[in-house]
Parts: C-alpha cells; structure tokens; sequence
C-alpha cells in the first residue's frame, strides 16, 4: 500500500484552519498541537522556508508573498502533500492551516490527498486583523506585514477564501475570533473533540 493510500485509509482527522491575515490560525494551531498532538502544517510556513532556502521558485514566490496574491495551486499542493506523508507514521491529525484558499485549492485536496474531516474558520473584523499585524510587523520580519500589503492580503481574502466557506458549509464551524485566545481556544476544543469521536 502507497503511504497516500495509508494516509486515505487511515482514519487520522485532517483539519482545515481557515481565516483572514492576522484572524489568529497560527496562534490557536500551536495550543491544538500541545492539547491533541496533531502535526500543524502552515501553508505560508511551507512557503517562506521555500523562499528561504534561496532556490528560483522561493523567489518567484516570494515575489506573489510580498503582492499579498495566492502563490500557484500546485506548488502549495505539492508542498502540503509532502510534509503530510513526510509525517504520516506518527501523526495522530493534521491542522492545515491557511489552506485551502480558494475553492479549487480544496477540491484538489480531496482528490490529491484526502477528504477533510472538519473546516476551522476564524471569523474576525478587518480592522481587528489589521491591528494585530500590525502590532506583530515590529518582530515578525515578514515581508508582508507592512500596512499596503495587509490592505491587498485583506482584498485577497475576502476576494478568494470566503467563497470556500460557502461551498464547504457541512463540514465549516464559525469561531467567533475577535475575542480573546482563550475563549477562541475553548470554541476549537469543542469542535475538535466531537470530531475526534467520530474518527474513532
Ligand atoms: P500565511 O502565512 O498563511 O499568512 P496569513 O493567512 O496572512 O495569516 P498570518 O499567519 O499572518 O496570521 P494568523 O491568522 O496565523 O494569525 P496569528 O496567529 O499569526 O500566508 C502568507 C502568504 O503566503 C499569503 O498572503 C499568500 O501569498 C501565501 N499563501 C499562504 N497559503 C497559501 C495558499 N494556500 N495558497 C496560495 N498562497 C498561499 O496572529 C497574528 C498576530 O495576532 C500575532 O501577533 C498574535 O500574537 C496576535 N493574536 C492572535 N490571536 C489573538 C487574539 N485572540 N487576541 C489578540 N491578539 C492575537
């Protein structure tokens, strides 16, 4: 058996952490690792280590990073798939996080990789997300937290991801993310731990 075909028979609960720049994916994904052991797989982490190992597509990307665009679907892909089979002996779930972010990101998902159990979306006000990176650009050293790019990041957003919302209600629970980490801690919990006792 193929580890992609391990993978699909396994009954590890795959989870999709969407939401805006700044809506606080990261921030909840690194507690859901220390409370559940998931592997947390970040779309834009991916990324930036491929812009930093200095290669041509890192500089292609990093270019479309720094316009606050969507980076190709198959090159996000193809990363996301082999950190996913990279981990698969010990993983016991995947938070993927910032993925997918348009509609035809996650129909390729389900197709390439498997079906995602449960879809995070961090529902969060523009100009909150805002604040937060801008408050985060003075020690992120992330070329796109700058203020005209968080503006196009936004745009990008509202533009692309929402509609992944809309074609995935079923499996889609709202966490109301303009409060604060803990309550949105407790509202991921919930949603995870009912999931994990139907992948069971
Ligand atoms: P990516 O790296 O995914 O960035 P993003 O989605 O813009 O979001 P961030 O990581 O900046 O924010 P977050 O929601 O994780 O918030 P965080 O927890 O860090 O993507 C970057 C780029 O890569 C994209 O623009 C695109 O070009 C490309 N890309 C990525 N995925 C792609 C894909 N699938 N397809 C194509 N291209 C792709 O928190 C932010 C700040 O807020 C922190 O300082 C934190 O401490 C603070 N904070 C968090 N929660 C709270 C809270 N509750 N209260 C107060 N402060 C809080």
């Amino acid at each position: 058996m193929s580890d992609l075909e391990a993978l699909r028979s396994s009954k590890i609960p795959i989870v999709w952490v969407l939401g805006g720049p700044g809506s606080g994916k990261g921030t909840q994904c690194a507690r859901l690792v220390e409370k559940y052991g998931f592997q947390h797989l970040s779309s834009g982490d991916l990324l930036r280590d491929e812009v930093q190992s200095g290669s041509d597509k890192g500089k292609e990307i990093n270019e479309m990073m720094v316009k606050g665009m969507l980076v190709p679907r198959q090159v996000v892909l193809d990363l996301l798939k082999q950190a996913m089979l990279k981990n698969l002996a010990t993983a016991k779930g995947y938070l993927i996080d910032g993925y997918p972010r348009e509609v035809e990101q996650g129909e390729d998902f389900e197709k390439d990789i498997a079906p995602c159990s449960l879809v995070l979306y961090f529902d969060c006000k523009d100009e909150t997300m805002t604040q937060r990176l801008l408050g985060r650009a003075a020690s992120s050293g992330r070329a796109d937290d700058n203020e005209e790019t968080i503006k196009k990041r936004l745009v990008t957003f509202h533009n692309c991801s929402e509609p992944v919302i809309a074609k995935y209600t079923q499996k889609v629970v709202i966490i109301c993310a303009d409060t604060d980490p803990d309550t949105i801690f407790g509202q991921c919990t919930a949603s995870v731990d009912k999931v994990l006792t139907t992948c069971k």
